[in-house]
């Protein structure tokens, strides 16, 4: 990505946009990323360190003038409703992620942006894709709005690249585990929770249970595919809008044994609740060649290696300022 860019990031203050905008600010300089949420309690940090747009992607008007006003030429569209939060209320899901991405997506082809990344999920797949090793090309028939909007939103993209040679790219992000922002109203929730619970209280109780094993990614790993993909030469790619990327698989059983080398008395209970059954249609392991090969993919952190580090962030906030 050329220096020059002049970034938009929509959802800057959730679970990935929060960390994603520091890292634009640092490589590409405060002024030239634009900070932008619904939201109206943003972290000084964020707020702080360039500029910031009060900005609902649902609003056609407040979008032009946004994107014309700071000339931007480079989107990050982040903002989303979840999966847990969708099925709490579709039709708002439904809104955000397929009326806000199409904005995003319009206003783009309409101005100076040349190149936008927008996310998609492990939630496009569905209870009919294999679970084990999940391929590139499969089955994506999934049985939650949220995911139903992912497809939507990959396809829209890819429509976008063929028809009108806009450079959309994106990856179908697993759960996301980090320990800045909380995430926002999703399915693996459960393994940021956990740590946080191990270091407040020593216990925690999952709302799936023990033997649920879906894909997740530790924090730097999700913010070095986004960029890694962001770089990677166009011709290069045969997919742009729906890479399957992995990190790790882990039982939470598995995970609740690592916690505990670090944390001995740690103790976990189980209370499934209706994220049991979005979990049941996810891929346990996910097949990334695709990625791999076309961008050089390769992720840097593993069960071990990120246990031990989120324990780390987490106790030392909790020492400093609790969590
Ligand atoms: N975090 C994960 O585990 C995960 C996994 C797979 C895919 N993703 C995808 O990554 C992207 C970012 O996810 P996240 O975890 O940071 O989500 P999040 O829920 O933490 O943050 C989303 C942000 O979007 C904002 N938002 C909601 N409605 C809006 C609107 N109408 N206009 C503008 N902003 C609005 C929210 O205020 C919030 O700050 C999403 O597309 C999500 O689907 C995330």
């Amino acid at each position: 990505m050329n220096k020059k860019e002049k970034i938009l990031v929509t959802g800057a203050a959730g679970q990935i946009g929060s960390e994603l905008t520091p890292l634009l600010r640092e490589r590409y300089g405060n002024i030239q990323v634009i900070a932008s949420d619904i939201k109206t309690d943003i972290p000084s940090d964020l707020k702080d360190s360039g500029p910031f747009e009060h900005l609902d992607v649902l609003s056609n008007e407040r979008l032009f003038e946004v994107v014309k006003k700071h000339r931007i030429t480079l989107i990050f569209h982040m903002s989303a409703i979840l999966s847990a939060s969708g099925e709490q209320n579709p039709q708002h899901a439904w809104k955000v992620n397929i009326e806000g991405t199409r904005n995003i997506l319009e206003i783009s082809k309409d101005s100076e942006v040349k190149k936008l990344f927008i996310p998609s999920s492990i939630a496009a797949f569905g209870p009919s894709t294999p679970r084990e090793d999940t391929p590139q090309e499969t089955i994506l028939r999934p049985n939650t709005v949220y995911g139903i909007t992912k497809v939507a939103g990959e396809l829209l993209s890819n429509y976008y690249v063929a028809r009108y040679k806009l450079d959309v790219r994106g990856c179908r992000y697993p759960g996301i585990i980090s320990h800045k922002t909380l995430p926002g109203g999703g399915t693996t929730d459960y393994a940021v929770a956990i740590f946080y619970e191990a270091v407040r209280k020593k216990t925690y109780t999952c709302f799936v249970n023990k033997e649920t094993m879906l894909p997740m990614m530790y924090m730097p790993d999700c913010l070095k595919a986004t960029l890694d993909l962001m770089d990677a030469n166009f011709k290069k790619l045969q997919h742009h809008a729906d890479f399957n990327v992995a990190g790790m698989s882990f039982k939470v059983h598995e995970l609740a044994r690592e916690i505990k080398k670090h944390i001995p008395d740690f103790t976990i209970s189980y209370e499934p609740d209706y994220r049991q059954k979005i979990a049941d249609t996810w891929p346990r392991t996910i097949d990334d060649s695709a990625a791999r090969q076309e961008w050089g993919w390769e992720p840097e952190y593993d069960l071990s290696s990120m246990t031990e580090d989120m324990l780390k962030e987490l106790r030392r906030r909790h020492q400093e300022s609790g969590l």
